[in-house]
């Protein structure tokens, strides 16, 4: 919780940083749209078409819809842009379900920004709560090769430092949880990695 307050400030400080841009032209303040985005290259390996959305989980507990819901076939790949300042951003295969039902349990890719001690970039995990689908994994690669990949192929077996399956896991100081403070940088997921 703590934490998420410094974030929270630094992205205010950060925003307020960003004003001057709105005295520029359009085209200028179009192109800073898009340099304040870093891209999720989306992959659905699962078997089926699946439609993806990114939501996020405001400072108020509110759940937003982030993107349009976006069919992606079986072995085919999509890639959608997230706020590179944003907090609580999480990627959902299940963009059919309504916006309320978001907060079921569900494979998750969590995105959210992250600065300390003068570096910025991207905090990521995976998440599965309890009830998640058994046959659902997920896999993310950010594209900074400096940055680790997590992968679960299933909820059942993965591992403490890859993914979330239970909240529990902060006794553990939270391995799941990892930061790629390199500033803005792409992530590539797949939905039922096979490794
Ligand atoms: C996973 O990361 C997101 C984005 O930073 C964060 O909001 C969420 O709290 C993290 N999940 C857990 C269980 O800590």
């Amino acid at each position: 919780m703590q934490l998420t307050s410094v974030v929270l400030g630094a992205s205010l400080a950060l925003m307020a940083h960003a004003v001057p841009f709105h005295e520029h032209s359009h085209s200028h303040l179009h192109h800073a749209r898009n340099a304040d985005k870093f891209p999720i290259h989306i992959t659905n390996n699962c078997g089926s078409d699946k439609e993806f959305a990114l939501y996020q989980i405001t400072g108020d507990f509110q759940m937003l819809q982030m993107s349009a819901g976006r069919k992606i076939c079986n072995g085919e790949t999509h890639t959608l842009h997230a706020p590179f300042t944003g907090l609580g951003l999480r990627l959902s295969g299940n963009a059919d379900w309504p916006t309320g039902d978001q907060w079921n349990p569900q494979a998750l890719a969590e995105f959210g920004y992250s600065s300390y001690d003068g570096m910025d970039g991207t905090a990521y995990n995976l998440s599965f709560m309890e009830g998640a689908a058994e046959d659902i994994g997920v896999s993310i690669t950010p594209d900074n090769k400096e940055c680790g990949p997590k992968s679960c192929t299933s909820p059942s077996t993965c591992g403490l430092s890859q993914g979330w399956t239970n909240p529990d896991q902060t006794a553990d100081g939270s391995p799941a949880d990892t930061v790629c403070y390199h500033g803005k940088t792409g992530f590539s997921v797949v939905w039922c990695p096979s490794s």
